[in-house]
């Protein structure tokens, strides 16, 4: 049996830690964590070669496809058991295996178990040379369990734009707020909820079609002497619901649109590598740390363990280490040292990119690295000796 080597020398920081980065193949590396790991990890986010065929500078990207599904699916069957009751994995994909890979993943969790599908917009530059300028990728997002998932998940907090949507016409006392619709889909009304409404100005305000008042008549009546119905500034305008500011949670449920100028795009993550290693050559595919801000807020409280099994150049680690959350990082590739274990360092030490300023970041902790043993597989250098592509000669 495989086993994982604590390697001193590339280990850094606070030498009790819990955090770990190992170099190996994931399916052996997860194989030997599996005890220790079983219904702990709260988070696993993945982000696998999609299988496009390109050759990138550190890992090429160009397997079969049924031997890319089957290993793949092999991988998610690993990691499933090792998520908690509560715990979710969120998987980045891209057009030309997502639908296969959907098929795939439902086998592995139940279709039940599918909570969403993520649209990240990771350009916004057009590639004219195609038919298509592609500009978003996809997250796939499973739960062990989604009633449990629904009940931990997080709220996003609230946006500036959110915020600003609170306003306040009429000086109420109470302060800013915004309206909803006072009318509400019939389909489970009952008979007094269908009247006729007066508006305070005289304007009789009859229901559209297929709709009734959200609140019956008498209610209503309450309502409007509290001042929680607007009728807009004439006193005639179709009533709405006011929503205050002050009674508001302070969060919103997160949607399933994700926007470069909110999450990053791919060639800002660049750019912070860029910075952070002008002397190596750049990493072709990292994700932006925002984009997994917000798949660890969303998921993850502080304490809380994270795990990447294709942690490329530490983008996950890193944001774990920002937030204050335990994390595991995988890596294949030789640049788990290069770029991965350098990065690191440097987060620990405080550096200022990325998220650091929205996780008034300043540095601190530490990890421990670790190497498969059974690394005699791949040569030193190359970087083609993937076991993925092993496994395919096997
Ligand atoms: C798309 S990149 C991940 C990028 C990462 N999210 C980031 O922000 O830098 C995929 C990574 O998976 C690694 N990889 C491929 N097969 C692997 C395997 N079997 N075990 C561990 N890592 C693997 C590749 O070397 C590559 O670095």
């Amino acid at each position: 049996m495989a086993k994982l080597n604590h390697v001193t020398e590339h280990s850094y920081g606070d030498s009790n830690t819990e955090n770990m980065l190992i170099r190996g193949d994931n399916h052996l590396v997860l194989d030997i964590l599996k005890d220790k790991l079983l219904g702990k990890i709260k988070c696993i986010y993945i982000d696998p070669p999609y299988n496009n065929q390109e050759k990138y500078t550190h890992y090429h990207d160009d397997t079969n496809h049924d031997i890319w599904l089957q290993n793949i699916s092999k991988t998610l069957l690993k990691l499933k058991q090792l998520l908690s009751e509560d715990g979710s994995l969120w998987i980045s994909i891209d057009d030309n295996e997502v639908h296969y890979l959907k098929v795939a993943a439902d086998k592995v969790f139940g279709r039940k178990n599918f909570i969403t599908t993520v649209i990240w917009q990771q350009r916004t530059s057009r590639e004219n040379r195609k038919v298509f300028s592609n500009n978003h990728e996809y997250i796939l997002v499973y739960a062990r369990n989604p009633k449990a998932f629904k009940l931990s998940r997080n709220l996003l907090p609230a946006t500036p734009e959110i915020l600003a949507r609170y306003k306040n016409p009429d000086n109420d006392p109470r302060g800013p707020w915004q309206s909803v619709s006072a009318n509400v889909q019939a389909g489970h009304a009952v008979s007094n909820q269908f009247y006729e409404l007066i508006a305070p100005n005289g304007k009789i305000h009859r229901l559209p079609n297929g709709r009734c008042w959200a609140y019956n008549k008498q209610r209503m009546n309450q309502e409007i002497a509290k001042n929680n119905i607007w009728f807009g500034k004439d006193g005639n305008g179709v009533p709405r619901i006011k929503k205050f500011l002050s009674q508001a949670t302070l969060g919103v449920t997160p949607e399933t649109l994700w926007l470069c100028n909110e999450v990053g795009s791919n060639k800002m993550a660049k750019k912070h590598l860029l910075s952070l290693f002008p002397e190596e050559p750049v990493f072709d595919t990292p994700k932006p740390e925002q984009l997994i801000q917000r798949i660890l807020e969303i998921s993850t409280n502080e304490g809380d363990i994270v795990l990447d099994a294709f942690l490329g150049s530490g983008t996950t680690s890193a944001v774990a280490q920002k937030l204050n959350r335990q994390y595991i990082g995988i890596e294949v590739g030789k640049h788990i040292v290069d770029l991965a274990v350098s990065r690191m360092v440097k987060v620990i030490q405080g550096e200022p990119g990325g998220i650091s300023k929205e996780a008034n970041w300043t540095g601190g902790g530490g990890y421990k690295f670790y190497q498969l043993e059974a690394d005699l597989l791949y040569s030193k250098n190359a970087i083609s000796d993937s076991p993925l592509s092993l496994r395919e000669c096997n």
